[in-house]
């Protein structure tokens, strides 16, 4: 029987512990994290994604302080912003939705946040730390999505280490951390992207595949090795004719109902890696803030 991963689930459960470890801090130092959340514009996504993160961080228990500029907004403008919230003691986390305006470069954005108030983990020092610090390091801040599908990868119980693993995507935000945190479980790591020469030999030969790539369904059934398990990242909307009507819907970016005959183990889209993200940036402010208070 083919495991389904429950990221819905999974999450839920973190943001449990982590409810119940804010409350004690609380109750210890009478503050609760703050997280400030940037968005500049209407990126229909993001209106999603902020909203779901928002929601999720009051729930827990944090202070949101909440930012939402127009599409005019300045490159200047908005390192000022990022600059206040840095200052601001109230303030542990910072989180600058992605993507920004094409007049704003990312960069120079992710760049000026304070590594300490990184609750996305995309400052250069956060990267670099995770690069090299030890593997039980409990108090880096790491990419969110990645360290999400880390935490359902452990859920399975199996040894990761010597699997043999491909991730395909090297974005900064999912492929090379991705690769770096299977790479702290002693997995055998093979980053693929859009030039990897046949990549479905490549997949075939994987004992995890993390597919993110954004491409709806790109990931056939067949590509998947028996037994091997899969963790799909892309969330894509496509329309589809269901029930004789044009409607919109979320797929991953693997052929879900064939790869589910070959994997032991898979996570749906919606339901899998998407809630963990959320949960996983809840994770990181928690971190920034306790390291707060030990210094
Ligand atoms: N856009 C898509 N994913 C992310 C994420 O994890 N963090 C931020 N800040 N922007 C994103």
């Amino acid at each position: 029987m083919t495991k389904l991963i429950n990221g819905k689930e999974i999450a839920k459960n973190l943001r449990n512990t982590l409810k119940k470890e804010i409350d004690n801090l609380k109750s210890k130092t009478g503050k609760v994290p703050g997280l400030a959340v940037v968005q500049v514009g209407e990126v229909a996504a993001s209106n999603v994604y902020v909203k779901a993160k928002t929601k999720s961080a009051k729930e827990v228990g944090f202070e949101v302080i909440d930012h939402h500029l127009i599409e005019q907004t300045s490159e200047e403008e908005l390192l000022q912003l990022v600059m206040n919230l840095n200052k601001q003691e109230n303030v542990n986390g910072i989180l600058v939705q992605l993507p920004l305006p094409d007049h704003i470069n990312e960069q120079v954005i992710l760049d000026s946040i304070h590594p300490d108030k990184d609750a996305d983990g995309f400052h250069p020092l956060n990267v670099g730390k995770l690069s090299i610090a030890s593997h039980n390091d409990q108090n880096l801040l790491i990419p969110c999505t990645p360290y999400g599908c880390i935490i359902m990868l452990k859920s399975l119980e199996i040894n990761l280490s010597g699997k043999n693993a491909v991730v395909i995507g090297r974005s900064n935000i999912v492929g090379k951390p991705m690769a770096q945190l299977l790479l702290k479980e002693s997995c055998t790591v093979t980053i693929a992207h859009s030039k990897t020469q046949n990549l479905e030999e490549v997949c075939q030969n994987a004992d995890i595949v993390v597919a993110a790539v954004g491409r709806p369904e790109m990931v056939k059934g067949s590509w998947i090795k028996k037994g091997a398990v899969v963790i799909d990242v892309g969330i894509n909307r496509i329309e589809a004719n269901i029930k004789g009507e044009n409607k919109n819907k979320l797929v991953g970016d693997v052929d879900f109902k064939e790869a589910e005959k070959n994997a032991s183990a898979i996570t749906p889209v919606p339901g899998g890696v998407g809630p963990m993200t959320i949960a996983c940036l809840l994770r990181n402010t928690t971190v920034a803030f306790k390291n707060k208070q030990k210094s």
